[in-house]
């Protein structure tokens, strides 16, 4: 099935500030073809890079990522915001557009030398893939390769993962 999957994307102005426009994925999330149409792309490049393990961080990373990882029939391994996982995790701290955040893995979410694609919805500035990647790279995983649904261009995330192969299925 051919899809435009732009048409799906919602574009909201100046959300969350005036100037912006908010790239919404809800409508591609809530029709049911255009979630498939899309998982099976990121499946099939997943595929292409021997991916044995899909990583994705908070939130909207498990939407993208979890139904990969199911279709492909390998594990997922949730990197998260600060105070959510229990056990013993290791963390990467990053800058956001404005201030600092820090993302978490589960010390054991990945085996050293298991093959990791790392995915999320949309990259933007950059900072929270990159973020994904130092996780999975500190627990010894190798990163295959990123896919994202949405690349927002203008602001040149793709320079800060410049050394991974990168999978888009839109671009603004
Ligand atoms: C959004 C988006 C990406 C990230 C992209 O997540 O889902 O994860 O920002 O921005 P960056 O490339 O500049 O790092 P957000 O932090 O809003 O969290 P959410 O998924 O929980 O809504
Ligand atoms: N859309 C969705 N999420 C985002 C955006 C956007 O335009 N920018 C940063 N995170």
């Amino acid at each position: 099935m051919s899809i435009n999957y732009k048409d799906y994307i919602a574009d909201v102005p100046d959300f969350p500030e005036k100037g912006v426009i908010f790239r919404d994925i809800s409508p591609l999330m809530e029709n049911g073809a255009a979630y498939a149409c899309a998982t099976d792309e990121i499946v099939t490049y997943a595929k292409s890079k021997g991916a044995e393990m899909i990583c994705g961080p908070e939130a909207r990373g498990f939407i993208v990522g979890c139904p990969v990882a199911y279709k492909l029939g390998v594990g997922f391994a949730p990197a998260r915001k600060k105070g959510k996982l229990p056990r013993e995790t290791v963390s990467v701290n990053y800058d956001l557009e404005y201030g600092q955040a820090a993302l978490y893995m589960h010390e054991d979410a990945v085996k050293p030398g298991q093959k990791v694609l790392v995915v999320d919805d949309l990259m933007a500035t950059g900072g929270t893939i990159a973020a994904t990647i130092e996780l999975v790279e500190k627990l010894g995983g190798i990163v295959v390769g990123t896919a994202f649904l949405i690349e927002l261009k203008d602001l040149h995330g793709r320079e800060k993962i410049k050394d991974y192969d990168m999978f888009t299925l839109m671009q603004y």
